[in-house]
């Protein structure tokens, strides 16, 4: 009974997020062409609309990827994504920052596509000082073939977390105090692509791509990065924007959740998802990372 109306009551944060999320949206948005470049399969990214809707196609010669044209350290990004319809099996589309380099950190929201009618699975990883296997999937509760959705990564140093259309699915928090690498030191880029993964992506790679359902399209529109530090290379200091007042606990630096997200985050966690490292005794039998066994302590 107790667990059944806080199901509702948390289903209606859920909502609620939601609408927060698309009453903050902004109209138009800015041009995609203003801050990415189309680093691969160039042919295959086209802009509409002035550059504020790109589409990443996958065909059987290539797929395509956008590199943001700054770096950042540290940021709230987020990015209105509508995937693939129809049969998408074998795709990845994917949204994600990445630092690159020897010793990389990267945070990921990779859609592994299906086919037809069946769902999609978001999978979520986090590498930091090259560690990733971190791996979290979940199913979404809307389809995210027939709209345009907002995802977002937030990253300050406490924590990065991962939100749907305002809603946190995951959080990584920055547990170097305990040895777990946390990435703070060394600037991203922004990514957005689509590419072909059809020896693990659909059904553990049991379902291979339909080329002849070729090519494959994913719409992305409404970058924002005004919640973000643009990293001005190594001398000069980054030049952070939006809401932040440095010393503010409501500002995007300090942002951590509070304890409605972390309900909201575990009634996601309940219902939604479908794989989590943290839990799989398979792969660790003796013990988890050591980020899955600290207790989570302040929220
Ligand atoms: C695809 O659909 C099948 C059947 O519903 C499901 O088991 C699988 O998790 C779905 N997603 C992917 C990416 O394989």
């Amino acid at each position: 009974m107790l667990r059944g109306s806080l199901w509702w009551l948390l289903a209606v944060a859920v909502a609620l997020a939601a609408t927060r999320a698309a009453a903050a949206m902004k109209t138009g948005g800015q041009s995609l062409h203003r801050d990415f470049d189309a680093v691969w399969g160039k042919r295959n990214a086209r802009f509409f609309d002035d550059g504020r809707v790109v589409e990443l196609a996958l065909d059987r010669e290539t797929g395509s990827r956008l590199e943001s044209k700054d770096r950042y350290l540290f940021g709230r990004f987020d990015l209105d994504i509508r995937l693939v319809a129809g049969e998408s099996a074998g795709t990845i589309t994917s949204f994600y920052i990445c630092t690159g380099g020897a010793r990389h950190d990267e945070v990921d929201f990779e859609f592994l596509g299906n086919v037809s009618g069946e769902p999609y699975i978001l999978h979520t990883n986090i590498f930091s000082d090259d560690k990733g296997e971190r791996e979290q999937q979940f199913v979404l509760w809307f389809d995210p073939t027939a709209d345009f959705h907002t995802y977002s990564i937030l990253w300050n140093p406490l924590n990065i977390i991962l939100y749907i259309d305002g809603t946190p699915i995951r959080v990584f928090k920055n547990n170097e105090a305990n040895g777990v690498p946390f990435p703070t030191r060394q600037p991203v880029h922004v990514f957005a692509s689509i590419w072909n993964a059809e020896e693990w992506a659909t059904q553990g790679g049991r379902v291979k791509t339909d080329w002849s359902e070729a090519p494959f399209v994913a719409a992305y529109r409404r970058f924002d990065a005004t919640s973000a530090c643009v990293w001005q290379g190594g001398a000069s200091p980054t030049r952070c924007g939006g809401d932040h007042l440095p010393s503010s606990a409501s500002s995007w630096m300090a942002q951590r959740l509070d304890w409605w997200s972390w309900m909201t985050l575990n009634w996601v966690r309940m219902n939604y998802m479908t794989y989590d490292y943290c839990a799989d005794r398979k792969r660790y039998p003796h013990a988890f990372p050591t980020e899955c066994i600290i207790p989570i302590g302040r929220i």
